[in-house]
């Protein structure tokens, strides 16, 4: 499979980098959020879980303790190599075709914001045809003000996450920048962002056969999705 880099992603700093310009090194030291405990306020208890674009295991490893079955799912071999407690499947998220059908598929870090509307497209119809009939998709999107008010930055462990640019590189794509500063080393990403109006984004769900069923957050960046069904 490919390492090439995605367009207009790229990334600096120590270890791996990966085809969107994440660095592995870093996602294993990015301390876990308040995801996971959106995810279980949502979902079944000891649900199935299809986790896509797993990284290192930041989300899966606090799931799997919490009594989901993870499988995680990323590009990247060098992420998954620090996946534990899940089964873990090197595939681009657009050509997954696992054949099976789970009660939960997740789609979290913004991934629905690619720049390119057809890869939107078959990352959506990845989610579909992987959920079960009666199951939910979660998906993380940009808050409204993601690219305005920049530079911005925040605490994350003992580092910093400062975004540092959002500039328009072609109509309806942004190109950002954000760096991370830790006392003892310093990565850097780059990567193309869509923003999407909630109409858009409901629109491409639609297109994939996906509906909201809530949003899960005061912030509507945390979305439910449940599979359009076929009825007779
Ligand atoms: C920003 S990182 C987030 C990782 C993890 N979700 C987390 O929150 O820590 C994005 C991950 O998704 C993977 N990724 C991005 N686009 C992908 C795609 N189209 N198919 C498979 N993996 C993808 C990258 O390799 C990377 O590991």
């Amino acid at each position: 499979m490919s390492e090439l880099t995605r367009e207009g992603h790229r990334g600096t700093g120590p270890g791996a980098i990966t085809p969107d310009g994440c660095a592995v090194e870093l996602y294993e030291r990015l301390p876990v959020g308040d995801e996971p405990d959106i995810v279980q306020r949502a979902v079944p208890a000891r649900a199935r879980i299809l986790e896509l674009g797993s990284g290192t295991g930041r989300m899966t490893h606090p799931l799997v303790e919490r009594g989901f079955t993870v499988t995680a799912v990323d590009e990247s071999s060098a992420m998954l190599e620090r996946v534990r407690g899940a089964r873990t499947v090197r595939s681009p998220i657009e050509e997954l075709e696992l054949g099976e059908r789970f009660d939960v598929v997740l789609l979290a870090s913004f991934l629905v914001h690619t720049a390119d509307p057809r890869v939107r497209g078959r990352l959506l119809r990845a989610c579909r045809r992987h959920v079960a009939d009666e199951g939910c998709v979660l998906i993380q999107r940009e808050d409204a003000g993601r690219h305005e008010n920049l530079p911005r930055e925040r605490a994350a462990g003992d580092g910093l996450i400062r975004v540092v640019s959002s500039e328009p590189v072609r109509p309806g794509v942004r190109s950002v920048h954000v760096e991370y500063v830790f006392p003892d080393a310093r990565w850097t990403q780059t990567f193309l962002s869509c923003p999407l109006t909630t109409e858009a984004f409901e629109g491409a769900l639609a297109e994939a056969g996906l509906a909201v069923d809530a949003y899960l957050t005061d912030d509507r960046t945390w979305v439910r999705a449940r599979p359009v069904l076929d009825r007779p």
